[in-house]
């Protein structure tokens, strides 16, 4: 039986201005499921993720994760890939793979071997000892997954993931996403301002209000798995859901650019 792992209801978050980010906002999201999350730019998304990784707090509701109340970062909890690189550039992409598996606790011995399975399953076994400086940004990408592949994380936080890439690039990398989530199937929260790339990864998908955020509707992706990104596409549920989740998402961005 699926259990819920992260349970926001009713919460507020202010950041430390006082500026009000996301207003009474109700989530659930059970063990395993992958969900997107869509808003206009602005609406609070990136801020919710930050609150889920206990990077900022809830002014008032509940964030419970696990059942347990969100109250900072606990290491080795959430795996976050935030929009911009967080690779250290002092380390090779083998290097920034061992920095997660000693976060982790795992034992020295044992990171050669797993830092190199983690790298060739993103399709890296030749580059392990390049910098992130001397990696494309498609690779850049790739070496950040094989770091939350080491890290093993619960859940992982997608923001914006693979905004930056070309088009091609992007599939790809979407695909072997969607592969690597397939062998353990994590929960994932995925933000994106690509409407088809959300209905191609996720299993629900939540559009977001115009600012303050607030859930404006959750919509369900009839889209059998596993799936490949074309396969979505051309699969009978895609255009409806993304004619749905366009007219209502274009009203909140209607609205942001009115304020
Ligand atoms: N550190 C901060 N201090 C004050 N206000 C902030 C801070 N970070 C974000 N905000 C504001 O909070 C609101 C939500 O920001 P957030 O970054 O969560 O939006 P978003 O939905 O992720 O937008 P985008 O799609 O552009 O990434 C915005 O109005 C933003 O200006
Ligand atoms: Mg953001």
């Amino acid at each position: 039986m699926s259990r819920q792992l992260i349970s926001a209801s009713r919460i507020t978050i202010r950041h430390a201005n006082g500026f009000v980010a996301l207003e009474d906002f109700s989530l659930q999201v059970e063990e395993g499921e992958f969900v997107g999350i869509v808003g206009p730019s602005g609406c609070g998304k990136t801020t919710f993720l930050d609150a889920v990784a206990g990077l900022i707090p809830v002014a008032s509701g509940e964030l419970l994760f696990n059942g347990h109340a969100v109250k900072g970062v606990v290491p080795g909890e959430v795996g976050y890939l935030f929009q911009k690189d967080s690779l250290l550039p002092w380390r090779t992409a083998y290097g920034n793979v061992c920095a997660a598996l000693e976060l982790k606790g795992v034992p020295k011995a044992e990171w050669p071997a797993r830092a190199n399975e983690v790298l060739h399953k993103v399709g890296l076994g030749r580059f392990t000892d390049r910098y992130p400086s001397q990696l494309s940004g498609g690779m850049r990408r790739r070496v950040q997954l094989a770091v939350l592949l080491a890290f093993d994380p619960p859940v992982i936080l997608m923001d914006e993931p693979f905004g930056a890439l070309d088009a091609q690039t992007r599939t790809i990398i979407e695909d072997d996403f969607l592969r690597l989530w397939g062998e353990n199937r994590k929960t994932v929260l995925f933000v994106t301002h690509d409407l088809e790339e959300a209905i191609c990864m996720c299993d629900r998908v939540v559009i977001l209000t115009a600012h303050p955020g607030t859930v404006k509707e959750v919509l369900h992706v009839p889209l059998p798995r596993p799936r490949t990104v074309d396969e979505a596409k051309f699969a009978d549920g895609f255009q409806p859901t993304l004619r749905t989740l366009s007219t209502s998402l274009r009203a909140e961005v209607g609205r942001t650019l009115a304020l």
